[in-house]
């Protein structure tokens, strides 16, 4: 045999311990089974604002002939769900992200809610739309109906000004500016059973996901829909109240989006906003600047600062110009 057909056999061999390699491994990962889809509405954009998934709420619904029952028990509320990673790049301010959701399998830690048939409701899911679910175990190192997350800096502060903040909003019409997954907007139509409550968003997979997430927990006065501040789907002098939670800082126009919510609020109605101090976007203005800002736009406007935030709590007194 010559030199080269020695090497012609000896590539071929490699080559078929290659191609073997290769098959093995997928069989490895096709033997992972799929037992559900997720059904939510996370897409690309809206999973980008990560943290506020924690507090949506998710389908899965699995594939027959497995049953809820057989996964979810009564002594555990929280669970491992192994599911299809997310395949996005957050930015480099967010690569704590980047590090702990886009590896190559995705793993939650949710709460089990409840179940019908054989859909089941989750709350924390960090999952696009449609992807497959592999395997759900009861988490019993984190388990109790009390647990949450272990809380960012962000999170502490925002529970600790919402629950000074909530039991303020009032009004016949409330409008809560920027929603995002709707948790907080819920919380606003149950506290306010006899008012009207919409939460606006301008990112569609948000604003049908907080129609889920309402129709779950059966809040009939709350409606969200699609929307921009800039251009807020109400008449003029139609709304009491706007609230505007963790968003305006959000904004390259904050004061054309104050006088787009002047457009719409009543005489005497009232705006309600919190942002953050310190964040890591935004023009992080200190309070004696927001409340420059709200009195610029036509606003009577008290600002506090509450546990890490700023609160701005402006009014309309006088006549509309
Ligand atoms: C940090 S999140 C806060 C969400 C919610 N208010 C909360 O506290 O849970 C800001 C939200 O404002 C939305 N948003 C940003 N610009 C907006 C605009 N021009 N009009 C309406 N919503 C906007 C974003 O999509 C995002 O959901």
């Amino acid at each position: 045999m010559k030199l080269s057909d020695i090497r012609f056999v000896v590539s071929n061999v490699f080559e078929t311990i290659n191609t073997f390699l290769s098959f093995a491994t997928n069989a490895d990962i096709m033997s992972l089974k799929q037992i559900g889809t997720v059904s939510n509405y996370a897409d690309e954009e809206s999973l980008k604002i990560l943290a506020l998934w924690k507090e949506s709420i998710s389908a899965i619904k699995l594939s027959q002939p497995i049953s809820a029952s057989s996964l979810f028990y009564d002594e555990y509320s929280h669970y491992i769900v192994v599911h299809d990673p997310i395949d996005i790049e957050f930015p480099e301010k967010r690569n704590e992200w980047n590090k702990r959701f886009t590896k190559d399998a995705g793993v939650s830690v949710v709460e089990f809610i409840k179940s019908e048939w054989n859909t089941i409701y989750v709350r924390g899911l960090f999952a696009l739309n449609g992807s497959m679910v592999y395997g759900i175990v009861p988490y019993t190192a984190f388990d109790s109906k009390d647990a949450r997350f272990p809380a960012a800096e962000m999170e502490n502060v925002r529970n600790a000004v919402m629950e000074k903040v909530l039991p303020q909003i009032k009004g016949k019409t409330i409008v809560d500016i920027g929603c995002g997954i709707g948790i907080i907007t819920i919380d606003i139509a149950r506290r306010n059973l006899d008012s009207e409550v919409y939460g606006i968003e301008i990112n569609d997979g948000l604003t049908k996901q907080c129609e889920m997430n309402s129709k779950l927990f059966q809040t009939t006065n709350v409606k969200f829909k699609t929307g921009n501040i800039y251009d807020l789907p109400f008449g003029d002098n139609s709304v009491d109240t706007a609230t505007c939670f963790f968003m305006l800082h959000h904004l390259d126009d904050i004061p054309r989006a104050l006088a787009e919510v002047k457009r719409m609020l009543r005489e005497g109605g009232k705006i309600k906003a919190v942002d953050p101090i310190g964040h890591h976007h935004g023009p992080d203005m200190a309070a004696s600047e927001w409340q420059k800002l709200f009195e610029e736009a036509g606003y009577s406007v008290d600002v506090k600062i509450i546990a890490g935030a700023v609160v701005s709590s402006a009014i309309l007194l006088k006549n509309k110009i």
